[in-house]
């Protein structure tokens, strides 16, 4: 075991978008020759979406991973081999297995570095970072690669316009170092099994057979509901933890699932809009990859600055929750 530093400190950044972008009219014409009607201005007036990028067929989260990735380790400054964890928040990996983290560590050419997925949908990026974290102050780690990566449009129902327009595909990843200064400050996870239904791609492979259901369902307002409610109180909770104020945080990063979800938790929580980043126009929802696309989005055009106390929230299937406070 190594020598335990306190903190694991975020050193670089970066992301990726699949090249193919869709606005909502394009994806609203598509839809209009299956007879699915929707346009720009519903998806607009109930999501704040405006477009998303996708995926094409033969394009793996584990290839969007890897390049988020190189892009993290190049602004870090840090050598692939230098890396001794590497976590992949994903609901869509490549395969049953192995996981998504080998085949990235494999790309990236890395060898040795403990491996794994970790899967917890939307939370998936503060799970992943969580984890990181206790590796790192535990001492079991010293230079992390967390990233969240999915190729969601292939788990989507494209009949069903209540949920086909709400994701999109992507990248975001996060190099962290073991360091005497934070770093993330606190964190907190949590779940409730008991709500599994309200979000769902309850589908399996067994037997050669794929049984269930493979595409992802949603009770829409339960899942608005139940996400402003968990992000408030989560929010109050590892702020106080940490000994600060909800006003001493410079940006707010929640999970990119829907704008009126983001407005109504910023109102909640009495943070400006202003200090909210906000990706869901430009990206839609791509699940685990979200938060650190939006992360790496406000870092590179300069928003998010040296010294800043960020806090990253997820949300999602499970049902899961959980923030982290981050000081950049
Ligand atoms: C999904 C969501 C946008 C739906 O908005 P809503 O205001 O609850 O809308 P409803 O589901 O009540 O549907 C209202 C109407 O719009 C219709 N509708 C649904 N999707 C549509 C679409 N893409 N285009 C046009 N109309 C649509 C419905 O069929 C319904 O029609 P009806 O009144 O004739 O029955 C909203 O519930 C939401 O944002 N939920 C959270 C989802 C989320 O963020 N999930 C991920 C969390 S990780």
């Amino acid at each position: 075991m190594t020598q335990a530093l306190p903190y694991a400190r975020l050193v670089g950044s970066g992301s990726f978008l699949p090249p193919r972008l869709v606005s909502n009219d394009a994806l609203a014409a598509d839809l209009a020759t299956r007879q699915i009607e929707t346009s720009d201005e519903w998806i607009v007036e109930r999501t704040g979406i405006r477009q998303r990028y996708l995926a094409d067929k033969g394009m793996a989260t584990s290839a969007l991973a890897t390049e988020a990735a190189r892009r993290a380790l190049a602004d870090a400054g840090v050598e692939a081999s230098e890396l001794d964890l590497i976590i992949v928040a994903t609901s869509t990996p490549d395969f049953v297995f192995p996981s998504t983290a080998c085949l990235v560590q494999a790309n990236l050419g890395n060898k040795g570095a403990a491996a794994f997925d970790v899967q917890a949908v939307c939370s998936g990026f503060v799970y992943g970072l969580t984890t990181a974290d206790s590796f790192i102050r535990a001492g079991r780690a010293k230079c992390a690669l967390v990233i969240g990566a999915e190729v969601f449009s292939s788990i989507l129902d494209w009949n069903d316009r209540a949920t086909c327009v709400l994701f999109g595909d992507g990248a975001g990843a996060v190099v962290l170092k073991a360091s005497e200064s934070p770093g993330i400050i606190e964190a907190e996870l949590h779940a409730d099994g008991s709500q599994m239904n309200i979000l769902c791609a309850a589908g399996n492979v067994a037997f050669g057979q794929v049984t269930g259901d493979p595409f992802l369902r949603m009770d829409g307002q339960a899942v608005f509901k139940q996400a402003v409610t968990v992000l408030d109180r989560s929010a109050r909770s590892v702020v106080e933890k940490a000994g600060l104020q909800l006003s001493d945080v410079d940006w707010l990063i929640p999970h990119q699932a829907n704008l009126r979800i983001l407005t109504f938790l910023a109102r909640k929580l009495e943070i400006p809009t202003e200090k909210v980043v906000v990706t869901v126009d430009r990206h839609a929802n791509t699940s685990a990859a979200s938060i650190p696309l939006a992360l790496d989005v406000a870092r590179r055009d300069g928003r998010i600055k040296p010294g800043h106390l960020a806090l990253l929230q997820g949300v999602g299937g499970g049902f899961t929750w959980g923030s982290v406070l981050l000081r950049l």
